[in-house]
């Protein structure tokens, strides 16, 4: 018999963007790194995706858009939206704040209110302004105070309630300096770990701040990418304390680090790592493999749904609401999409009824977007994006998440009910 689990009242459904992958036309660190890499990129990619491919240019020019996207998340049945400030548009240059970009995101928030949609609002998605960048980034501690004096000129002129002080700082730190992937492409485990340290000063920082200014009537939080990760051999101990140390490494450190100060945990769980202590053969160490069986998006991730139960149920023990900020999947061709949204949402729910608090799902993402140094091939949209128009169509799978998000609940054998 088919059983209804209902999500608690008031959850939130929604969906999330970055103002970088989005908005079109900005000016900062990473327009000017696409610049000087998309030759590069394209090389890499042995010719299969073209220059442009890898310069953000206009996006989705949800900068101007941003209504009709709205009025699409609301027919999707969307009571919340998370999207980020772009800080290069707020203080493109330091200490001169630009008015009319303020009064811009002020059009946002109210555009969303209007529409019966909850704005959660990140103040850094992995963009910096360019005098940022000069200084030296997230490795100089003054980028600190100078992203608490943001913070503090946003807390002044807009009307926010759930804020999201930072994006992902481990990946963050780890894509750009250590992995030397994103711009400045610095492979340094000690710059990687200053750059991490540094974020999340500015992290505590901000949440003492906004709580200073506002009382208890916000909630900041951040966002982590967490993972899980399973053993490559169940019955091998030395697998066992790889994964203990990976996990401490990737993910319980980055909770020690904010120190607390966190009101809710913003999760964004995407894959499944497996991994494997290695020696031998010259190799000693810890590897992160590749399963041939599981099932893969089209950028190769390993999709594990029952996976985000697992990281809710650790995470239970902090005792902290917990809204999944991110989740989703790069699916051009819709086949996956549907049955990814179902299952990790049946899995969420198991762990809800017993007793994590999970109290919103923001899927990633509302429109296909610049998914950064892959750039645009990447369909991550519940919304397709025709590039050259700018035209906008929801995808089929975009219904099974109205679907849920209506009813407020997810039928509990819909997945024996598909597999037969
Ligand atoms: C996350 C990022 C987000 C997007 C998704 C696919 O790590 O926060 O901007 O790129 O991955």
């Amino acid at each position: 018999m088919s059983k209804i689990f209902k999500f608690p009242e008031r959850f939130l459904w929604g969906a999330a963007t970055s103002a970088h992958q989005v908005e079109g036309n900005n000016h900062n660190d990473w327009t000017e790194w696409e610049k000087e890499n998309a030759q590069r990129l394209s090389k890499e990619s042995g010719g299969k995706y073209p220059p442009e491919n890898y310069i953000s240019g206009k996006a989705c020019d949800h900068y101007n858009r941003y209504e009709e996207d709205f009025d699409i998340a609301k027919s999707l049945g969307h009571n919340a939206h998370r999207f980020s400030i772009e800080w290069s548009r707020i203080e493109p240059e330091e200490g001169k704040f630009n008015e009319k970009e303020i009064e811009h995101y002020r059009e946002v928030i109210m555009a969303l209110r209007q529409r019966g949609i909850e704005p959660f609002v990140t103040l850094w998605h992995w963009t910096n302004p360019l005098w940022i960048r000069d200084i030296g980034g997230w490795e100089n501690p003054k980028t600190i105070n100078y992203f608490l004096r943001y913070t503090e000129k946003i807390a002044q002129s807009l009307d926010i309630k759930s804020w999201i002080t930072i994006n992902e700082p481990s990946v963050y730190a780890g894509a750009s300096y250590l992995f030397g992937q994103f711009p400045p492409n610095v492979k340094s485990w000690m710059r990687s770990n200053r750059v991490l340290k540094n974020l999340f000063a500015a992290h505590c920082k901000c949440y003492d701040f906004l709580h200073g200014y506002y009382g208890n009537s916000i909630a900041v939080g951040l966002s982590h990418n967490l993972h899980y990760h399973k053993p490559r051999r169940r019955k091998n101990l030395l697998d066992w304390l790889a994964v203990f140390f990976v996990n401490y490494i990737r993910d319980t450190r980055q909770i020690r680090l904010a120190q607390g100060k966190e009101d809710f945990i913003g999760l964004n769980y995407y894959y499944l790592d497996m991994i494997q202590f290695v020696f031998g053969g010259g190799r000693f160490g810890i590897a992160d493999v590749k399963n041939p069986n599981y099932w893969k998006s089209d950028m190769g991730w390993e999709i594990f749904p029952e996976g985000v139960y697992h990281v809710l149920k650790d995470l239970n023990k902090y005792n902290k609401p917990i809204y999944i900020t991110e989740n989703g999947l790069a699916d051009a061709r819709d086949i996956n999409r549907g049955k990814f949204i179902q299952e990790h949402l049946q899995w969420v729910s198991k762990a809800i009824s017993e007793g994590v608090d999970v109290r919103g799902y923001f899927h990633w993402s509302l429109l296909d977007n610049f998914e950064w140094d892959k750039g645009f091939w990447p369909r991550f949209g519940l919304v397709e994006i025709d590039y050259k128009t700018l035209e906008r169509k929801p995808r089929p799978s975009s219904i099974v998440y109205v679907e849920i998000a209506k009813a407020n609940g997810i039928n509990e054998t819909t997945k024996e009910k598909e597999e037969k």
